[in-house]
């Protein structure tokens, strides 16, 4: 393992632009060899921080294949052209004549070459008759690219449905997406804490949150409201130092895109300022006051 961890080649540069012409196909499997290349992919080390819709389609483009014992599957110093997934019999992986391991069914192999642009840094022999799962360079690089481009639309649509961000120009807002964090919470847990200080904002891509506020030091907390996919909160962190005027909990499973104050500033400066904000519609205008409300309701 400690030869694997030591690739130092840099990632593989894509040309977004061919990607656009790249049809992925999809290859039918049973339940069970789905299962399998799932596990598989989330099993390497190299591979198990993909998300799981990725994971997901690259099971479904992976083809079947097969070869018989002797049968050399990968040779050391080759041009990388494939990823596979083993899913009956053995192999032996050598390098410079040296047996490095064997690898048995459920595991992925081949996966170095090609997330690192590099030369085949071992040989793979099959042990048995093998059967396995492949998927191609292009297509493994697609998903891995096309995944990242969907995203990123999604979050500048989720930017633009903000007032504060709605006017800024489509560059500033793809910078914007690319300095989001996304961040999960389980149920319960605290994303802002009233009195607390802070500088994020945030975003809710996923789930729903409660706010609440406690009067004084004696009451008891009580629920404002709830805000689900799509609202916004902490929006004043952006502009300076704000004290937190009440406390949002996840209720569930809880995803936020958060923004830092010093990524908003660099990247924003003064383009733009809240106050002098034009608004669009009723209903934008409506969750900007609202969010005013909510950051100044409590003396
Ligand atoms: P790749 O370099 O593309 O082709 C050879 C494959 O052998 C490599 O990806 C890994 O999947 C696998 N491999 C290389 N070194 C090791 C190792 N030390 N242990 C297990 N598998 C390895």
């Amino acid at each position: 393992r400690t030869k694997r961890q030591a690739i130092s080649a840099e990632p593989t540069v894509l040309d977004l632009s061919q990607l656009s012409d790249v049809t992925l196909t999809s290859y039918c499997k049973n339940k069970e060899s789905g299962e399998l290349i799932q596990r598989a992919l989330m099993d390497n080390d190299f591979m198990k921080h993909l998300e799981h819709g990725q994971i997901l389609t690259i099971m479904d483009c992976m083809y079947p294949t097969s070869l018989a014992k002797g049968c050399c599957v990968i040779q050391e110093g080759d041009d990388g052209s494939t990823v596979y997934v083993l899913e009956e019999g053995t192999v032996e992986v050598t390098k410079q004549d040296k047996k490095l391991c064997t690898i048995g069914p459920g595991k992925v192999f081949g996966e170095l070459a090609i997330l690192y642009n590099c030369t085949r840094t071992a040989t793979v022999t099959a042990l048995t008759d093998i059967k396995l799962w492949a998927i191609d360079r292009q297509g493994f690089q697609t998903i891995m690219m096309r995944t990242g481009l969907i995203k990123h639309s999604q979050y500048i649509d989720f930017l633009r449905s903000v007032p504060r961000f709605q006017s800024l120009p489509e560059d500033i807002l793809s910078k914007l997406a690319d300095t989001l964090e996304e961040t999960c919470y389980n149920d319960g847990d605290y994303i802002i804490r009233q009195g607390a200080t802070g500088d994020t904002f945030f975003i809710i891509s996923k789930g729903q949150v409660k706010v609440s506020q406690q009067l004084s030091a004696s009451d008891e907390q009580i629920t404002v409201e709830t805000l689900s996919k799509g609202d916004w909160f902490g929006e004043l962190a952006l502009e300076g130092e704000d004290v937190r005027t009440a406390s949002v909990t996840a209720m569930g499973d809880v995803t936020c895109l958060v923004i830092d104050r010093e990524s908003f500033k660099q990247l924003i400066g003064g383009l733009d300022d809240g106050s002098s904000k034009q608004y669009d519609s009723d209903e934008v205008k409506e969750k900007w006051k609202a969010e005013a409300d909510f950051f100044s309701s409590v003396s």
